[in-house]
């Protein structure tokens, strides 16, 4: 958990201080008063990537030549740097030695939900599978090495394909097959807890008609393959259709989790508001399990979270903040929160963003 921030000619801050609560940060402000810029360096502290470009360099204010993140963990006592260079790679030092990405997103865990996760029911599939995929990697060393094992394998397979000889492709099958299937069971496992945690918080949510939809959406992770097939037959049987597409048609890298609504998809049905709310939820979930079943509080951020919503959502919204235990860090444009509101929640710090500067 990051309790001190401190930003350097990072997007429109030349330089900011502040110090956030344990618990629940509230930043509101107009436009472009920089609340994304400030939930943007948070999640950077915990994964070194940029969650609305990826281009690192984009975030170093204009006419400088470098940015500087600093964050304090009270707690743990533990001190981050994150430093960008325009001409150099990010550079992470936990405690003034430098450090890795995987050991920081492990040390600074968060989950993130920002514009793109607002509608993920309408993303890609592979964006849904890396956001189950980050959760694990936060989890469980033993899926990032399993995880590393098999692309790098699967890079193999590809290359032989490509080449166009596949006369010694068997162990690459062999091999794929075995880390692909202890890929796949690690997913949906994490998988099955969080479609648990899902169900728990929509029970506890809300009674009113308004939120009704959410108990008739159906949530299915597909491994990549028909799990009524044994990976490697399918494989070896796939090889000439692989061949001829110059890549491994099947397996988890093709993993998803799909939203059905009586067999529909969901984004089909949903309005953009029914699916910012579910999309949300489905986050918090994952957020859950880390929390229940691996003890790991990862920070929650949320940007922009009234956008979209009404006063109805946003009131279930306001439900699911009490429910969740960790430090919440989220943004709104208006200030939405009265001081009775407030009073309710536990360390409760509001930021008026234009104030801060
Ligand atoms: N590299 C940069 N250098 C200087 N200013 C920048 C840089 N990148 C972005 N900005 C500016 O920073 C300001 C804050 O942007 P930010 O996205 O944080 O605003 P916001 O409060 O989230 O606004 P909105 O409500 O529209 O989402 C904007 O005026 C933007 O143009
Ligand atoms: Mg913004």
């Amino acid at each position: 958990m990051i309790n001190d921030l401190t930003l350097n000619n990072f997007r429109c801050f030349s330089s900011l201080k502040i110090k956030l609560s344990p618990g629940i940060n509230f930043f509101y402000g107009k436009n472009g008063s920089g609340k994304t810029s400030i939930l943007e360096a948070i999640n950077l502290c915990s994964s070194a990537k940029s969650f609305k470009s990826g281009n690192l360099q984009s975030l170093i204010s204009i006419g400088e030549e470098a940015f500087n993140i600093k964050g304090f963990d009270n707690t743990s006592g533990y001190s981050l740097t994150i430093t960008k260079e325009k001409t150099k790679p990010i550079s992470i030092q936990l405690n003034n030695t430098k450090t890795t990405t995987s050991k920081l997103i492990r040390e600074f865990p968060s989950t993130s939900i920002h514009n793109n996760t607002f509608s993920f029911a309408d993303a890609p599939p592979d964006f849904r599978r890396k956001l189950l995929d980050k959760s694990l990697f936060i989890a469980d060393k033993q899926f990032s090495e399993t995880w590393f094992a098999y692309y790098r394998c699967l890079k193999q397979r590809n290359a032989l394909l490509k080449s166009g000889s596949i006369t010694n492709i068997d162990p690459w099958d062999k091999k794929l097959a075995s880390l692909g299937n202890e890929l796949t069971n690690l997913r949906g496992a994490f998988f099955d807890a969080t479609l648990i945690e899902l169900k728990d918080l929509i029970k506890n949510l809300d009674k009113s008609s308004s939120t009704k939809y959410l108990e008739h959406i159906n949530v299915i992770f597909f491994s990549g393959w028909d799990k009524e097939e044994d990976l490697y037959h399918l494989l070896k049987n796939k090889r000439d259709i692989d061949l001829r597409r110059k890549s491994t048609t099947t397996g988890p890298h093709k993993s998803d989790i799909k939203f059905l609504i009586e067999d529909i998809e969901a984004k089909q049905i949903l309005s953009r508001g029914e699916q910012k709310l579910f999309s949300i939820l489905w986050c918090c979930a994952q957020h859950e399990v880390l929390r229940k079943i691996y003890n790991i509080n990862a920070v929650l951020i949320i940007d922009d979270i009234k956008s979209e919503l009404d006063d109805n959502t946003f009131k279930v919204f306001i439900n699911l903040l009490d429910f969740l235990n960790n430090q919440i860090i989220f943004s709104c444009i208006d200030d939405h929160f009265s001081s009775k509101i407030e009073s309710d929640f536990r360390d409760f710090k509001k930021f008026h963003v234009e104030q801060l500067k």
